[in-house]
């Protein structure tokens, strides 16, 4: 590379053919699993005014902005999450819609992040939420398509677990300690970086909120094994057959200010990851967005693309499966060898013809050897080749896995592709 050529921006992604595959590999897995689950898609605005951040996403996610002023003179930023839009959204069109609503929403998200393994600037979020049910039931579906998603990519509760908690245990264990509700956030935000912070360093930060890191410590203890407003929760995961997966943590808070009760990630059991998935309650976003006028109960997590697209090379299983999905992807059905130059145009009349029934068909664009052609021909995966020859109009097909060759006409090409294949004929 020459210094003067422009490199991308760091914690931006080019995205090779071969990264792209994997891509949507992952956006497949996460609509099946939603579609499968009832969700329905929608989309927001990549650019949005400053303000709906400012509002209630936290002083974390303010400092991660990417914003700037528009030639309007407006304060915008792109989006670095999807709650609020969709907060905004519903609060304006919810009589639109039946509820609950159950949403699900992929697209690019941008943080101004230290890069890093797993946390990059731009990067895809999966958002699944359920609005206007206030029941735990609601939660528990969450959290069951979020495991039913990795579960589609192979994954199993040897590779990740769902840590639980609620804002309403910190909630009791603050009035009892004595410490003011004005004190809340700064406390969670300390309780989001306890396995981070070197103990002797929290502790000085607890006292000064009035209690101490061994207080703390022993209220954890305590939580885990009493699942307090967590139980219905549990019980319904378990009900379906998921309760493997869960496990009661105190120590998630989630860094974003909207939640208000059940708080929830997905985390990979290999040392050292970041989450795969984060969400949980926000039943006073929509009100607060709409400044009162609609209040409406509301849960929901997102996924990104980066910690889940490490583990799905890192985790042999998930891995495997992803390489034998990419291959079965790009792989052509048949490759069409121009034998003899003078035959080209009846070659490309074939060509075109066997795309238009739906197979996914290639040539070698320029003249070349038939023997150069063969190995495009292996190097794009393409199952069968039909070689135009000068023999036209009757043609060889040829089976390049099975080493099988027939030799037929124009029309009897179709039948031998169809019953290799194992399609049906078209209709008409
Ligand atoms: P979050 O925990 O900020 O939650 O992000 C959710 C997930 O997005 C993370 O677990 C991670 O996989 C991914 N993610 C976040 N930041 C980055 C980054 N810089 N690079 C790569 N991946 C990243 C939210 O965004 C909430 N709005 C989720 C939600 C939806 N809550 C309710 N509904």
């Amino acid at each position: 590379m020459s210094s003067s050529a422009i490199a991308s921006l760091p914690g931006f992604r080019d995205l090779t053919p071969r990264e792209c595959a994997v891509r949507n590999y992952v956006f497949a897995a996460w609509r099946g699993a939603a579609a499968r689950a009832g969700f329905v898609e929608w989309e927001g605005p990549t650019l949005e005014s400053t303000d709906l951040y400012r509002k209630k996403s936290g002083d974390e996610i303010i400092g991660q902005l990417f914003h700037f002023t528009d030639k309007g003179e407006r304060e915008v930023a792109l989006r670095p999450e999807l709650t609020p839009t969709l907060a905004r959204i519903v609060a304006a069109r919810h009589r639109d819609f039946k509820k609950p609503l159950k949403w699900f929403q992929i697209g690019p998200c941008f943080r101004y992040e230290a890069p890093q393994k797993g946390r990059l600037r731009e990067f895809y979020q999966w958002n699944a939420d359920i609005l206007g049910e206030a029941s735990p039931a609601a939660d528990a579906e969450l959290i069951a398509l979020g495991i039913e998603a990795l579960r589609s990519l192979g994954f199993t509760s040897d590779d990740f677990a769902v840590r639980l908690s609620d804002r309403a245990l910190w909630d009791r264990f603050l009035k009892t300690a004595g410490i003011e509700a004005d004190r809340t956030t700064v406390f969670l935000q300390l309780i989001d970086k306890w396995e981070k912070d070197p103990p002797a360093v929290m502790d000085v930060k607890l006292q000064a909120l009035g209690t101490s890191r061994e207080a703390v410590a022993a209220f954890m203890v305590s939580a885990r094994e009493e699942p307090g407003p967590l139980g219905p929760v549990i019980d319904d995961l378990t009900a379906r057959g998921l309760g493997g997966f869960v496990r009661i943590d105190p120590g998630i808070v989630r860094g974003l200010a909207y939640y208000t009760g059940t708080v929830f990630e997905f985390f990979s059991l290999r040392a050292g990851a970041r989450a795969i998935a984060g969400g949980g309650r926000y039943d006073h976003l929509v009100s607060t967005l709409s400044d009162g006028a609609v209040s409406m109960p509301a849960a929901g997590f997102g996924m990104g693309d980066v910690v889940l697209g490490n583990l799905l090379e890192e985790t042999p299983g998930p891995c495997a499966r992803l390489h034998e999905a990419l291959a079965a992807a790009a792989a052509l059905d048949v490759w069409v060898v121009v034998a003899d130059e003078e035959r080209r145009a009846d070659a490309l009349r074939l060509l075109q013809d066997l795309r238009g029934r739906g197979l996914r068909a290639d040539l070698v664009l320029a003249a070349a050897k038939v023997g150069r052609q063969f190995q495009a021909a292996e190097a794009a995966g393409a199952r069968t080749a039909v070689v135009v020859g000068a023999e036209w109009p009757v043609l060889k097909v040829k089976h390049l896995a099975q080493r099988e060759e027939v030799t037929t006409d124009r029309d009897g090409v179709w039948a031998t592709l169809a019953q290799w294949m194992e399609i049906g004929q078209p209709v008409g």
